[in-house]
């Protein structure tokens, strides 16, 4: 039971980022194990900020190693990009990064078709990121038209894969839009060949390693990408992402057995966020909504696109929580809330007139909700400075309880800053 898995319970951005660069001094290796390039985490370390994309959070502990799982799904380009900005700033990752020979790997006509997609559907567009991993995830799941990273180390048949996909493909991307550029599969190859050569001193069997790590007694710490309500399978299709990026994805995603995690800790935001479409029961569109949106400074890490704000919703986080099986909870963002008068935490919806608190199952149900709130009283005061659960004011302290209360688990962490330095151990 050495390992600790960290989870978003919302719709992503909970400051996840933030929480493993905290706990990465107690572990031995950080792993990343679903999602790709669409995850934007930061860390504030010593006055500096990382963003950080598909290298795990925990590559700012040189002792550390981080590991990219077998689940996630990997555009090389933008991994190099990223090795890059840390080698200048943090020196070599050479034995300090592992990327797994069996994650996918995302190529042009990933992005090309999911552009295409998302333009033609006559329903609410998902808004994704447009980093072509629902269309990767997709093919892998397919198996036909997919490559693996330890496909591009066999030449012969990396080039006739290649080809192979790239006339399907460019037949599939002429039907959609009759303007597109066809692929030339020559020019992919020679391209992604460069990749695999800058990359190989890093691949390796990382769920063979992950095994003989936990045989030597190593601490595994698990960083989840997007957030529980994103999931794949449990979240408010179809408005998620492509993988399980609830807790019920760590095991599938590293090749770990569950069994070893002996703390799940879910992160919430004190208020909630969403990115992209969906239905959004707490959304604020008024001056509270865009306070939050410039006080927490919402706006996308990936893409920049401003972040959707609105009131807690108890409903969603709860769901979130027992999806993923926390143990513990992280409010994160606190001190963003600290100017209002009154804060609203969503504790039940009302349905044709019931009142429930189990999430709906389909998104129709979801965008006919009415939340139920409880009204609080806020603390109005600057709590970025504070470092101990007795400082925090009375208000702010009985806005968490309440939380804990309806998520229906503990916290153990509250986050009032970005810095690492920013953080309450409550009750603690
Ligand atoms: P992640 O995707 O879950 O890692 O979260 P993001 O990094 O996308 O978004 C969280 C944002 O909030 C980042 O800009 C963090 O630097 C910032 N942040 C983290 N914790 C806090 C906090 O407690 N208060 C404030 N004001 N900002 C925070
Ligand atoms: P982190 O790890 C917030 C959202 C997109 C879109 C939906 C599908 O930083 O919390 P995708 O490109 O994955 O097919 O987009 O999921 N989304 C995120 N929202 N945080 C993320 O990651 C997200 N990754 C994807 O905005 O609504
Ligand atoms: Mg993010």
């Amino acid at each position: 039971m050495s390992a600790t898995s960290v989870i978003g319970l919302q719709w992503g951005d909970e400051a996840k980022g933030k929480i493993v660069d905290l706990l990465t001094e107690e572990h031995d290796l950080v792993v990343r194990y679903q999602g790709g390039n669409n995850a934007g985490h930061t860390v504030v370390a010593d006055g500096e900020t990382y963003k950080l994309s598909l290298i795990p959070s925990g590559i700012l502990h040189d002792s550390v190693i981080s590991v990219i799982a077998t689940g996630v799904v990997i555009h090389p380009q933008a991994l190099l990009k990223e090795i890059d900005g840390i080698v200048a700033r943090r020196g070599a990752v050479e034995g300090r990064l592992l990327i797994s020979d069996r994650a996918h790997v995302i190529f042009p006509w990933h992005m090309l078709e999911e552009a295409a997609l998302e333009k033609n559907r006559r329903d609410e567009a998902i808004g994704t990121t447009k980093r072509g991993i629902g269309t990767c995830y997709r093919d892998k799941a397919g198996r036909t038209h997919a490559i693996r990273v330890g496909d591009m180390y066999r030449s012969e048949t990396f080039r006739s894969r290649i080809g192979e996909i790239v006339e399907f493909k460019n037949i599939v991307l002429k039907a959609i839009n009759p303007d597109v550029e066809p692929l030339d599969a020559d020019a992919i190859f020679e391209e992604y060949s460069e990749y695999a050569r800058r990359l190989k001193p890093l691949v390796i069997d990382t769920t063979a390693y992950l095994h003989h790590a936990l045989d030597e007694g190593k601490r595994l710490l698990f960083e989840g990408a997007q957030g529980s309500l994103l999931d794949l399978d449990h979240g408010t299709y179809p408005f998620v992402t492509s993988s399980n990026s609830s807790g019920c994805g760590v095991h599938s995603g590293s090749g770990v057995s569950e069994r070893v995690i002996g703390r799940m800790l879910g992160v919430a935001k004190a208020y909630t966020t969403r990115v992209g479409g969906g239905p959004f029961p707490t959304e604020l569109d008024d001056e509270i909504g865009q306070h939050i949106r410039d006080t927490g400074n919402e706006y996308g890490t990936v893409t920049g696109r401003p972040r959707r704000c609105g009131w807690f919703d108890g409903v969603a986080t709860r769901y979130g929580a027992r999806l993923s099986g926390v143990d513990g909870i992280v409010i994160a963002l606190l001190d963003v809330l600290s100017d209002l008068d009154e804060l609203k935490i969503c504790e039940a919806y009302e349905i044709d007139g019931e009142r429930t608190t189990d999430f709906p199952s389909h998104v129709d149900a979801l965008a006919k909700v009415k939340p139920i709130y409880r009204t609080l009283p806020g603390w109005k005061t600057d709590i970025t400075g504070v470092r101990k659960t007795e400082d925090l004011p009375a208000a702010a302290r009985g806005y968490i309880d309440t939380l804990a209360e309806i998520i229906g688990s503990p916290v153990h962490i509250v986050s009032v800053g970005p810095d690492r330095l920013q953080t309450i151990f409550y009750n603690k």
